[in-house]
């Protein structure tokens, strides 16, 4: 469900017609749904209700702070990869207390940041990076509370470049490796072995691949356990998304047909986990990104040109692949809409972006209605991975981004500068 929908022929988030919001803020432009974040997280909570359970969104799929106020609101932690992330989610609102670390590449000036903030576990993903947080909590008097990140190899059948959980990726120590791991990781004197870690891939759509891997790992995690006293479970992110057709996702008959009765829904994901998950007695983390985000967001662009070269009608618009790569980078689907619904035949169209490369495009052969310059389009769920994975390509600047709210909207990033895309730059002091 989201609160994206045409109120008669013109899109809507929650109560603001997306008209509005770009005669007032422009395009490009992600828009963000407040009231869809806030359900998302709590069909989650709400099907984990049966386990001590933390939900650690994934801000890497999308870390505006206003996103990040609504989910610590809401009472979620965070999972974090960087330094920067935990910058943010502080200056968000976020406690560090509820906040995990992963990556596998953990700088030493990172780990002694979080370390001093009070992350509650350092998601280690090799025995150097124990060893490294080790020392370092040493080194400032402190323990800390780390998982070790398995790696299961389970194949989660999704795209290549989203899969982590098999040995041909570089997340996480091989499953026959782990106790191994945890035994020599408890000789350290300043670790406290908090917790055990897995995440095996994103926008996963079934349940079966998380189920294969929890009963893989789980007679490994009663053991580790008993073992070494742990205390949660984490069991990754993943749980994907309806990203066709999205718009009539939205609505509560979608969800009554019979195409939604096969979705990876949150309590279909519980029916089948709790009860593998409830005997361990442990507190279960779960990190979804784009289940909480994908959405709850929409990009905004407006069309300069179209171009009919006789073999194809294609629609230049002001977004690019520096706005969302998701296309280009992983043939990714995104829905698309116009913002003033058109009725009338539909034309196969191809809706790229101004950046040179052959690689900027949104859709191909896509049917869509006609369209013209100046007529806007929404591509759909584009909350997650969207703006984060943004660039200056081409030095473009960076979209806006607006948080809606019922009836209210905000820019909760104003649209970057220009200049702020060489700043910082110089030319050389023998070039002065
Ligand atoms: N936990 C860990 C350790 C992760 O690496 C990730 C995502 C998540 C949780 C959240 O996964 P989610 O629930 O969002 O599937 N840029 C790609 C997705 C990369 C995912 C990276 N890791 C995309 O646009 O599809």
């Amino acid at each position: 469900m989201h609160h994206f929908r045409y109120v008669g022929n013109k899109l809507y988030c929650e109560g603001v017609s997306v008209e509005s919001l770009v005669k007032k803020y422009g395009t490009p432009l992600y828009i963000y749904s407040q009231r869809t974040l806030t359900e998302h997280f709590q069909k989650l909570d709400t099907a984990l209700a049966p386990l001590d359970h933390l939900i650690c969104f994934a801000m890497k799929s999308n870390s505006n702070q206003a996103v990040l106020r609504t989910l610590a609101n809401l009472g979620g932690g965070f999972d974090i990869v960087s330094e920067g992330e935990l910058r943010r989610a502080i200056a968000a609102g976020a406690d560090p207390g509820k906040c995990v670390f992963a990556g596998v590449g953990k700088t030493e000036e990172e780990i002694e940041f979080a370390l001093k903030k009070g992350v509650y576990s350092f998601n280690a993903e090799s025995e150097p990076e124990l060893q490294r947080i080790n020392r370092i909590a040493a080194r400032m008097k402190k323990i800390a509370p780390v998982a070790v990140r398995v790696n299961p190899n389970v194949d989660a059948h999704t795209h290549a470049k989203i899969t982590t959980g098999t040995y041909e990726n570089k997340f996480g120590i091989a499953i026959e490796q782990i106790e191994a791991v945890y035994a020599r990781a408890s000789k350290l004197k300043n670790l406290r072995l908090r917790g055990f870690q897995m995440h095996i891939g994103s926008q996963l759509t079934s349940v079966q691949p998380f189920e294969q891997a929890v009963k893989k790992v789980i007679p490994l995690v009663e053991r580790l356990k008993k073992k070494h006293g742990l205390e949660f479970f984490s069991i990754g992110g993943g749980l994907g998304i309806v990203y066709n057709p999205a718009l009539e996702s939205g609505t509560a008959e979608w969800w009554q047909s019979a195409k939604a009765k096969s979705i990876l829904t949150p309590a279909l994901y519980a029916k089948r986990l709790v009860p593998l998950l409830k005997p361990l007695g442990l507190r279960i983390l779960m990190e979804p990104g784009r289940f909480i985000s994908g959405n709850a967001g929409i990009l905004v662009t407006r069309i300069e040109y179209v171009k009919r070269t006789g073999k194809k009608n294609f629609l230049i618009v002001d977004a690019a692949m520096n706005d969302l790569i998701r296309p280009a980078f992983y043939e990714a689907y995104h829905e698309i809409v116009p913002v003033s619904r058109k009725n009338g035949t539909l034309i196969s169209s191809d809706v790229v972006g101004p950046i040179c490369e052959s690689g900027d495009f949104f859709a191909k052969d896509r049917p869509l209605p006609k369209v013209g310059e100046g007529d806007h389009l929404a591509l759909l769920s584009a909350g997650a991975y969207g703006f984060v994975m943004s660039s200056n390509y081409n030095t473009r600047s960076m979209a806006a981004e607006v948080l809606v709210s019922g009836n209210k909207s905000a820019v909760v990033r104003e649209r970057q500068p220009v200049e702020a895309a060489w700043a910082g730059e110089t030319v050389a002091p023998w070039q002065k």
